[in-house]
């Protein structure tokens, strides 16, 4: 496994401040063409033009009880990573959270990866494609999947006794062909960022430092947020051409996000307090159904006009569903629409924060169309609220005609690493 060698609070410590990317390009500018990157690097060095980035182009802070990337405003970017770990070595395991935790915490701060000073005589510990971008709001987040506790590789780490019961497989659902190369996986990092580059450059990063430990199973590129999860950013729309994630939860309301999404003490074991359970499914869109269905039939099968992203019956984006509505005798929002489906009035009172992003890929399958849709991606404090909505989904959903699950996986996601020196799964594996 590839060490990092700086420690993680460098940036945090106040005084001496680390180096940003900025920092190298500037130092690498002063010394001229040729010069060697990394033997450029010195601290100190002033941001050259003085005019002042984005919001979107800042830091999310890494350290804290919960981890970043699940109430944080969703970023425009994803890159997430499933890895299998490969070592049967607990000490491993636990070293590669530290040395992930380490490399996190720079690179969420818009840092260059590793050390201020490297030979040239070995491969640089950053690869580069991020030196002259913003921190871009990337955030990090990392979770544990059931495997990691036990599974045909039996109890690799002696971690059986440790699993949350909630962490388990997801059941069976219709509607569903899944490909288990794409599902699954002991490990995930998920990468949000407002740059494409800065978060594949973060999984990048991570899975060379995982190298002779844990090894890459699936990547999922994504972009065109499909949530939001703050009322102050406007809701995207999905490759369906609707505004997708106006009843979501807001990241910023602590109230709802403890009770529907942090895990509570006393709800599992200890080391899972404060963390949270993330659910992925890739869906694939079937674009040819859906793009000759009638405006009316695709919005009666969501339940909300297209446009304006109001419910039916209502003008705003942001009015209330009223679910009891009825005109001509019909209920307004049809019985297999959707967001009838996938209210907490139909599930028992149940909420899941939405946080995914759409896809595409150039797959041509017989006819040559394209393969996309929604990487659905949901943070719940317990995975059953995800369950009880998908089974009420898959049995009856309008969309289901035009929609396929491809693959699915779940994750235990722990609290964040609180302060330097602290590592994301220290209560797990320390
Ligand atoms: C490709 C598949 C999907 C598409 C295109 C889709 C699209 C949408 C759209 C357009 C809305 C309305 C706007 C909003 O409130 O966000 C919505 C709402 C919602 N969706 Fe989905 N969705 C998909 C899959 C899922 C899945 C798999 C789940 C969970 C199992 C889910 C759960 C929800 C929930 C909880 C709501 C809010 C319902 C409410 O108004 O209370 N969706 N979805």
């Amino acid at each position: 496994m590839k060490q990092p060698t700086s420690g993680a609070g460098e940036h945090e410590s106040g005084g001496k401040r680390g180096l940003t990317r900025r920092d190298a390009i500037a130092g690498a500018a002063l010394l001229g063409a040729g010069a060697a990157l990394d033997h450029v690097l010195g601290e100190g060095l002033a941001d050259s033009d003085g005019a002042s980035p984005p919001a979107s182009a800042g830091t999310v802070p890494f350290y804290g009880s919960h981890q970043s990337g699940v109430g944080t405003p969703v970023q425009e970017f994803l890159h997430f990573a499933s890895f299998d770990v490969t070592s049967t070595s607990r000490k491993d395991l636990a070293e590669l959270l530290r040395s992930w935790t380490v490399a996190a915490a720079q690179l969420t701060a818009g840092r260059e990866y590793g050390p201020a000073r490297q030979p040239q005589s070995r491969p640089p510990a950053d690869t580069g494609e991020a030196l002259e971008l913003p921190p871009s709001q990337l955030t990090l987040t990392f979770g544990f999947g059931p495997g990691l506790f036990a599974g045909s590789a039996g109890d690799r780490f002696g971690l059986a006794h440790r699993r949350p019961a909630a962490l388990a497989p997801l059941p069976p659902f219709p509607n569903e062909d899944l490909d288990p190369g794409r599902s699954g996986g002991d490990l995930c990092v998920q990468a949000c960022a407002n740059d494409a580059q800065v978060a594949f450059h973060a999984i990048h990063i991570l899975s060379r430092i995982a190298e002779g430990v844990a090894v890459l199973r699936w990547t999922q590129a994504g972009f065109g947020r499909t949530s939001s999860t703050s009322r102050s950013q406007t809701t995207a729309r999905n490759l369906m051409g609707f505004k997708d994630g106006t009843n979501n939860i807001d990241g910023g309301d602590a109230r709802t996000m403890n009770a529907q999404v942090w895990v509570n003490a006393g709800d599992g074991p200890a080391w899972m307090t404060g963390g949270t359970y993330l659910v992925a499914r890739r869906i694939q869109m079937v674009f040819e159904a859906w793009d000759s269905t009638s405006l009316e039939a695709q919005q009666q099968a969501i339940g909300r006009y297209k446009l304006s992203g109001a419910p039916l019956g209502k003008r705003r984006e942001h009015d209330p569903v009223d679910l009891h509505a009825m005109a001509d005798g019909r209920p307004v929002i049809a019985a297999n629409a959707h967001i009838r489906l996938a209210s907490p009035s139909s599930n028992h009172g149940q909420r899941i924060l939405r946080r995914g992003y759409s896809y595409a890929e150039a797959t041509i399958f017989g006819a040559g169309v394209i393969e996309g849709g929604l990487f659905f991606i949901s943070f719940q404090r317990d995975p059953r609220q995800f369950i009880e909505i998908q089974r009420l989904l898959s049995a009856g959903d309008a969309l289901n005609r035009h929609i396929l699950h491809t693959a699915s996986a779940i994750f235990a996601c722990p609290p964040g690493a609180s302060a330097p020196g602290r590592f994301i799964g220290e209560g797990l594996l320390a």
